[in-house]
């Protein structure tokens, strides 16, 4: 085997379980509180520990090392030794854009996460059913776009500290005010392509989708 197939091979080991940015525990505090069965992750790299708490599990990157890894490691072995659920793990990668929207899955995710890849509130809204949820973070502005935009309320906040994670329902309308005046809306957010400083800030953010 060459050195760049076994570099591809250790694909999740380096990026997310040699670094402990699994989340796990994050997702495992999500399932306590919300029961969701299937998952979708735009803009994923091979970030594939959300099938360790979720049995159906969809993952969308254009990265070409993303692609060589699912095409060539054993990932399907690393799920079942790790998953926390009975039932068997259904779980798919696909290499490509993630605005291009795949029909067949549309409107079929009780949740979709969104963690530093850019603007995927809007642009993959369609593949959350009605009432499910969006588990963002804000560091490239995601969160303070799904804010602005009326089909999703804020429902939760999650802190996170040394790999405990602290969830608040309490005084949402706290969040997503600026430290700075400045004129906020969606077209000012995705220019700046990043998450602004506000006055009080959390972790993640969970939206509920009000949209059909
Ligand atoms: C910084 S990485 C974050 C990976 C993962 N979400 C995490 O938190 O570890 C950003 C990923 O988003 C992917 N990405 C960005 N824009 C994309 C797009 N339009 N379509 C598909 N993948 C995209 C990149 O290929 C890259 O793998």
């Amino acid at each position: 085997m060459s050195k760049k197939e076994q570099e591809t091979l250790n694909l999740y080991h380096k990026f997310y379980a040699s670094r402990q940015l699994e989340k796990v525990s994050l997702f495992q505090v999500f399932q306590e509180k919300i029961n969701a069965n299937s998952v979708i992750y735009p803009g994923s790299f091979v970030h594939l520990s959300p099938a360790f708490v979720f049995p159906n599990v969809v993952l969308i990157d254009a990265n070409q090392n993303a692609k060589r890894y699912f095409e060539s490691a054993d990932y399907k072995s690393l799920i079942d030794r790790n998953k926390r659920y009975p039932q068997k793990s259904s779980f798919q990668f696909f290499g490509q854009d993630y605005k291009t929207i795949i029909d067949s899955l549309v409107g079929q995710f009780d949740l979709i996460l969104s963690f530093y890849a850019g603007y995927i509130s809007g642009p993959c809204k369609s593949y959350i059913r009605q009432g499910g949820y969006l588990l963002v973070n804000d560091s490239h502005g995601d969160a303070g776009l799904a804010n602005l935009d009326p089909d999703y309320q804020l429902v939760a906040t999650i802190n996170e500290s040394m790999n405990e994670y602290e969830w608040n329902e309490l005084n949402l309308n706290k969040y997503f005010t600026p430290k700075k005046p400045l004129p906020i809306s969606m077209d000012y957010l995705l220019s700046f392509g990043k998450g602004l400083q506000y006055q009080e800030m959390a972790s993640y953010y969970l939206f509920q989708y009000l949209g059909s």
